[in-house]
């Protein structure tokens, strides 16, 4: 068979641990494999190699993606799709898998609209906001890059008995900024998926300066529907007078060497893709449920926003007490 490999959206660490195991598990089974770079930009473009063992080697340990990766306006349109379609026919490529986020699944079935081929999507986002996968490469990684940070503000929150807003990414998924909070014992966490009520937050917060709290760490996520952390720090500021400093972590959630997990399942969900289309499957993507990797449909991923686990959210309450 001939399969082609390309990374689309926001780019996660151990996407590349991906694409090294999705090309040697295809030269194991007798696959010609191709790499087709900047997404489904580059795929319009024909920016189509084919790619041996050699070409990925010395990838495993890096962050970002080295096939590239974009977003294409011109793939939002039928014609761009059917152009896809035309140029995976002329490579003649039987299959393609694409590692992204729910834009890229929903970029990758519309195209299977007018493609022949199989199509398989791998989830890979930091957020790890898909519906139907317990895990998407990367999440554990920017996590990881995020309670770092919180450390070292930790360190000057307590000298001078602030409170830090901190805003992690999470475009419409608070999935970060629970893992997160929890993790750094945050005082509260504030995230799209629950309605913010500033007055109870406040409350909470001047309960804890009452308990005798020095210091404290809130985390946002960038979605949250209040505003981000700017703005909610404002009205509390206005509000209490409680000394707040707000820090926005930004795009160092997405960079950086990617940890042991998510080189294993990164590695893990390429190989599965491969073994995917030897089975004849199209439409689906790797899932994880229950800790094992299994089919699921690309539909399922594109019905909307993973939801967070609210006994989570309670849980960094009640940590926090
Ligand atoms: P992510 O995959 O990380 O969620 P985006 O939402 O930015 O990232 O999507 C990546 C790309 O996928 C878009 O730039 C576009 O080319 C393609 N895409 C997204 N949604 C659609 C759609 N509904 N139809 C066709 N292509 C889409
Ligand atoms: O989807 C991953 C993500 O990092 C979101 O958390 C964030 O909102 C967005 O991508 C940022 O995208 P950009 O690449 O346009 O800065």
């Amino acid at each position: 068979m001939r399969v082609a490999i390309l990374t689309s959206g926001g780019d996660a660490p151990g996407m590349n641990a991906c694409i090294r195991a999705f090309v040697r598990r295809s030269l194991w089974e007798k696959n010609e494999v191709f790499g087709i770079f900047r997404g489904y930009q580059g795929l319009l473009n024909g920016e189509i190699k084919q790619l041996e063992s050699r070409d990925v080697g010395l990838i495993i340990n890096q962050g970002g993606t080295f096939l590239g990766t974009a977003r294409c306006e011109e793939f939002f349109r039928e014609e761009g799709q059917k152009k896809a379609a035309e140029i995976l026919h002329q490579h003649k490529i039987d299959a393609l898998c694409v590692i992204g986020g729910d834009g890229s699944f929903r970029g990758l079935l519309a195209l299977s609209e007018f493609y022949k081929g199989q199509v398989i999507g791998i989830p890979g986002t930091i957020d790890n906001d898909i519906p139907g996968t317990e895990y998407t490469i990367g999440f554990d990684t920017a996590v990881g890059t995020a309670v770092a940070a919180i450390d070292k503000i930790r360190d000057t929150a307590l000298s001078h008995g602030r409170i830090f807003f901190v805003e992690v990414m999470g475009r419409k998924s608070g999935q970060i900024a629970l893992s997160t909070a929890l993790s750094c014992g945050a005082e509260d966490v504030l995230i799209p998926e629950e309605k913010t009520n500033i007055d109870v937050f406040i409350q909470r917060l001047e309960e804890g300066r009452r308990k005798g709290k020095r210091f404290g760490i809130v985390v946002v996520a960038e979605g949250d529907e209040a505003g981000g952390a700017f703005k909610i720090a404002e009205i509390v500021m206005q509000r209490t007078g409680l000394p707040i400093r707000v820090s926005v972590l930004g795009h160092i959630q997405r960079g950086g060497n990617p940890s042991a997990y998510d080189r294993v399942w990164g590695s893990r969900m390429g190989d599965a893709a491969v073994k995917f289309i030897k089975n004849q499957m199209t439409r689906v993507f790797t899932a994880m449920k229950g800790g094992q990797i299994v089919p699921a449909y690309l539909a399922e991923a594109v019905s909307g926003v993973r939801t967070v686990d609210p006994e989570m959210v309670q849980l960094v309450r009640i940590c926090a007490q």
